[in-house]
């Protein structure tokens, strides 16, 4: 078979051989009706029966493994789907560097590898189940498919989890692959594994900041996973990570829109100050700041993901080739790290400063650093648009310190500049740095659906370029009577 084809006879669209592999393929179909239930239940609220424009990968060939058609959601064709092997890959740093790649489970490692899958295979249907009520308020059709689409796709990344839970962990991973679709974003007693994908999603805007910021963690994670001495590891999320290029498409172009659309606003308006937002408000457009503030949440709350400064977790994940840095083979050291630092941010005497810090504990701290450096490069997009429209204001990343849960900074306060506040100060500036909920309120308030054909809400402007080049009047969605 050839690899870059995908085999759509079975029920389980794939280019892994699932047709000689019965077991597997029955441990699948098993778990598919599950699946399905939870889709129904967890997934987009309202539009299961309508049809989408949405795209199935029909090749991992990186110059064309799309095709778009309209599709039911609940009958998207979710398989599984591996980059090529590379023949003769070798594990690319750690202990065992310059070995070749494993096939099969490292016995030593199982615990650690096992683990660092359902941890990414949890976030997948959190983000799904975060997303479920947006549909109501989208403010296009194009934007109401793009949501769609990162949410199938989604579905489709908890499925390449799953699969590797199902092919190499017998019955343990029959029962994480179970397990996964069990939790429930933001539930009391059966959360979510991590707490941003705990957090609501309440409205637009939001969505386009985390499919910005969060999705780019996800980005990130994928990165580092795709230099795993397990090859199949590495083949699955070197092929999430071409879908993944979309969702932060999403995330980067959706707020672009906003932003721009607010701009023009203000100019048709004749408002120069930014900072009048009663008056920016009252044009039915999102003030600058109030962006701002989404931004800082959702960049703050995404910091989290990277874990803890110090890391023994990571150090041993990379010791052992399992989990790499970004863009690992890129790397011009010796890929092991034993006696190498790191400049860590860190709370040391109750001030924040860098501390040289051994590089196989600083990993998550790395990886994060990169991390940053990708996110602004969007924000330098945000703001060239702010620019061009001559408005003197621009949306800036706040500090590490800022509104942390996990690490160092947890037990501290500090402004987005990373300024350190007393918990009094932090308790009265809040609102200047977060949204409060009356920026809530007023957001909430301009979230009403708009799903005519070319048309757009008010506070956001009509993309560049329609989705497969598309014209702007294209029906993405053809929304069935409830
Ligand atoms: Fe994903
Ligand atoms: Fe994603």
């Amino acid at each position: 078979m050839n690899i870059a084809q995908v085999d759509y006879d079975g029920l389980i669209p794939n280019n892994v051989g699932l047709g000689q592999d019965p077991r597997v393929k029955r441990a699948l179909e098993k778990w598919h009706p599950g699946y399905i239930d939870w889709w129904k239940e967890m997934g987009p609220e309202g539009f299961q029966e309508s049809l989408v424009y949405l795209r199935t990968a029909v090749s991992v060939d990186p110059k064309g493994w799309a095709k778009f058609d309209y599709v039911r959601m609940p009958e998207y064709r979710w398989g599984v789907l591996l980059a090529p092997q590379h023949e003769g890959r070798k594990i690319p740093f750690g202990v065992h560097k310059g070995e070749d790649a494993w096939q099969e489970v490292p016995g030593e490692y199982r615990a650690m590898l096992r683990r660092l899958i359902v941890i990414q295979g949890d976030t997948e249907p959190a983000s799904v189940e975060q997303q479920r009520h947006l549909g109501k308020t989208a403010p296009s059709l194009y934007d109401l498919r793009n949501l769609f689409q990162v949410n199938v796709e989604e579905g489709r990344h908890l499925w390449a989890m799953v699969y590797l839970l199902q092919k190499y962990f017998g019955a343990d991973g029959r029962e994480e692959a179970e397990a996964l679709l069990q939790r429930r974003s933001g539930h009391a007693d059966t959360p979510r594994m991590l707490g941003a994908f705990n957090e609501k999603t309440p409205d637009w805007l939001s969505f386009f900041m985390f499919t910005y910021f969060t999705d780019r963690d996800g980005k990130m994670q994928l990165e580092a996973l795709a230099q795993s001495g397990f090859d199949p590891l590495s083949r699955t999320c070197r092929f999430m990570l071409t879908e993944e290029a979309h969702h932060m498409f999403v995330g980067e172009t959706g707020v672009t829109r906003v932003v721009q659309r607010t701009c023009e606003a203000m100019k048709e308006a004749g408002i120069t100050d930014p900072n009048n937002i009663e008056a920016v408000r009252k044009l039915g457009v999102i003030d600058l700041p109030t962006i701002q503030k989404k931004a800082n949440m959702h960049f703050s709350l995404t910091l989290d993901l990277f874990g803890n400064e110090i890391s023994t977790n990571a150090a041993n994940a990379f010791h052992a080739g399992l989990k790499g840095r970004y863009r690992e083979d890129r790397l011009k050291d010796d890929h092991q790290l034993e006696g190498a630092t790191y400049p860590v941010l860190r709370l040391i005497d109750g001030k924040i400063q860098n501390a040289d810090t051994p590089a196989l504990s600083a990993l998550n701290m790395r990886l994060r650093d990169d991390y940053v450096v990708d996110a602004n490069i969007g924000v330098g997009r945000w703001n060239k648009v702010i620019a061009e429209y001559g408005i003197p204001f621009e949306i800036k990343l706040p500090h590490v310190a800022f509104h942390r849960h996990i690490g160092e900074f947890a037990s501290i306060k500090a402004d987005v500049n990373g300024n350190l506040l007393s918990e009094a100060e932090w308790e009265k500036r809040r609102g200047e740095f977060l949204p409060s909920d009356s920026d809530r309120e007023f957001i909430e308030g301009l979230m009403q659906p708009q799903f005519e054909p070319a048309k757009f809400a008010s506070w956001i402007a009509p993309p560049r370029v329609g989705i497969d080049n598309k014209p702007g009047d294209f029906e993405y969605v053809k929304i069935a009577d409830a």
